[in-house]
């Protein structure tokens, strides 16, 4: 009998404890939808299309008329100015976007999806550029553009630089060419850089940063022998389905714990489970924690908020890594994006603290498709020398290819010279001082938008409640600057941007900015608030919603906004 109480006694404190965990887990997810996956994905498959009329795409914010027809003329005029100046880049793009999943994708997804489709036809400013030099590149009909798109942060130190890298890299590895599987002898001296960059001990080569993050991933359960893996809400790492576990991904990820950034009830998670086998951080986040990598398609108000706090985020960094070293956790930095780009030896030494497992890439290849681990020792070994059947795979047809393994090898050289030490120098003085330079003139013009930024990566954010910031992008490209196509949510500066270049490009920005606020398109509504935004966004998805559900669907499936008040 006695044995009988003992077990239910440790049934219901094994449940009770089971409960607890849950609990804590619940607690450590941030609130917003990027916290919770599944949510996420099921909001997005209700989320109906529907696009605004002609009359509507020009007062979604309710502007009296005056204001409507002054943005109908401004966006008429833009329209002519860049059909007549992008006409080559444009036609290149409507010959090839429909048989270009990529381009259609990243065409539709540049501003938010009511006003998608008359932009698509009016403001069509073309993909394809066909030359680089200094900090500008030009487009297929030879207009020259400050570049500001950066290459998805692949571009650090400069096209010119990377074309070298890429030329002289190939000169010294012609005579082999591209033979695979066997290593060119470049191989060891990257390799020896690689380990004194990252400060670990052993180093994997691969063809891509998701390819990196998969493979510290995959090692670290290995090594442990625990399933989840642990990352942050809003923190981007490639598009692996285990890192992308909302929208994006039709599939639920197996093994992925999505905690909140910068906040104790993601520790208590830590210190308590036995399943997590790591922690993947995103240094970039340090920016915008808990949201996701922001994008002028969702710029639906002026709610994008960013600033990075170094000494807090080191803190944090500081709190995670005691945290997993208490826990055996693998703690890796996923320094894909922010690498090279903070400190010459990246985010560990940007904000003095050390990783397990270091991913590396964009950058590093001088221009070719790189992803790279760095890890201790005993995570990276693939193999068990007691179960020597018990092995952790990863292979890739073009791992270590001599031509990428030329290039990185100017590169890694590089950094090592003078010129590229001098740029490191004062690195965040510099780009600190531009932004504080950029702020002020757009304060002293009384203009509704500020830039924040981590060091040379940079998004812009609005004062002012509005429906159409999202316009500022193809004004900005108007004035010569050119954006990714996400638009003003990230500019990605070179370091080779002399004080007159930025000069140039700060011009450029006011410019821009005054045309839009002078074309109406910040037109201060007494009633306009973000969250007033929202509200009505909703009661439009709700009515275009009931739309598409019910008897209209059959007749009409897309659904038109008129503005018709209800
Ligand atoms: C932090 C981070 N990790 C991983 C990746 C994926 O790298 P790739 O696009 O080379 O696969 C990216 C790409 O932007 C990234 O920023």
């Amino acid at each position: 009998m006695m044995l009988w109480y003992v077990a239910a006694a440790l049934i219901v404190l094994f449940v009770l404890r089971q409960a607890q965990l849950r609990l804590m887990l619940s607690l450590a997810k941030h609130r917003s939808l990027g916290g919770h996956a599944r949510l996420s994905r099921l909001v997005a498959r209700l989320i109906p299309y529907y696009e605004y009329d002609e009359t509507r795409f020009f007062c979604a914010d309710d502007a009296p008329a005056e204001v409507a027809v002054r943005r109908r003329e401004a966006f008429m005029r833009l329209a002519a100015l860049y059909a007549q100046r992008y006409a080559s880049s444009a036609a290149l793009t409507r010959e090839v976007a429909p048989a270009l999943s990529d381009l259609q994708f990243t065409a539709r997804y540049r501003v938010p999806f009511q006003f998608s489709r008359m932009v698509r036809q009016h403001l069509q400013g073309g993909a394809f550029l066909e030359s680089s030099a200094g900090t500008t590149v030009t487009d297929a009909d030879g207009n020259r553009f400050y570049d500001l798109a950066g290459s998805y942060g692949v571009n650090l130190f400069g096209y010119d630089f990377y074309k070298e890298c890429i030329e002289q890299g190939s000169a010294r590895v012609r005579e082999l060419g591209p033979v695979l599987g066997a290593y060119h002898p470049l191989v060891v001296y990257n390799v020896r850089r690689l380990r004194e960059i990252s400060g670990l001990d052993e180093v994997s080569l691969h063809m891509s940063g998701t390819e990196a993050v998969m493979q510290a991933v995959r090692l670290a359960r290995y090594h442990t022998r625990r399933r989840y893996l642990v990352r942050f809400c809003g923190a981007y790492h490639g598009w692996w389905g285990e890192v992308q576990p909302g929208v994006g991904n039709p599939l639920a990820a197996q093994a992925t714990y999505t905690l909140k950034d910068m906040d104790t009830a993601a520790l208590r998670v830590l210190r308590t489970r036995r399943d997590i086998a790591c922690v993947l951080v995103n240094p970039l986040q340090a920016l915008h924690p808990n949201a996701a990598a922001p994008a002028d398609s969702g710029l639906i108000d002026s709610a994008r908020a960013a600033g990075c706090d170094r000494a807090a985020y080191a803190a944090w960094l500081e709190a995670l890594r005691e945290v997993c070293s208490a826990r055996n956790i693998v703690l890796i930095f996923d320094e894909v994006f922010v690498g090279f780009r903070l400190a010459p030896n990246g985010a560990q030494q940007y904000f003095g603290v050390r990783a397990d497992m270091v991913t590396y890439g964009k950058t590093l290849a001088g221009g070719l498709p790189i992803g790279v681990v760095c890890g201790r020792r005993e995570l990276m070994q693939r193999f068990r020398e007691e179960r020597p059947a018990d092995v952790c795979l990863a292979r890739g047809t073009f791992n270590a290819h001599p031509y990428v393994m030329g290039a990185m090898h100017e590169f890694l050289q590089r950094l090592e010279s003078e010129p590229v030490r001098a740029l490191y120098r004062d690195l965040d003085v510099v780009w600190e001082r531009r932004a504080r330079m950029l702020n002020e003139r757009l304060r002293a013009a009384q203009l509704p938008v500020q830039i924040a930024h981590l060091s040379s990566i940079w998004t812009v954010t609005y004062l002012q409640p509005s429906r159409y910031n999202w316009m500022f992008q193809y004004y900005l490209r108007a004035a010569g600057l050119a954006l990714s196509w996400v638009g003003t949510a990230r500019l990605i500066f070179s370091l080779n941007y002399s004080d007159a270049d930025f000069a140039a490009v700060a011009e450029r920005v006011v410019a821009a900015a005054e045309a839009m606020r002078r074309d109406g398109w910040w037109w201060p509504g007494a009633t306009l608030t973000n969250r007033a935004i929202r509200r009505r966004i909703l009661r439009e998805l709700l009515q275009a919603w009931w739309a598409t559900s019910s008897i209209g669907s059959r007749s009409s499936p897309r659904s038109r906004y008129s503005g018709a008040r209800q």
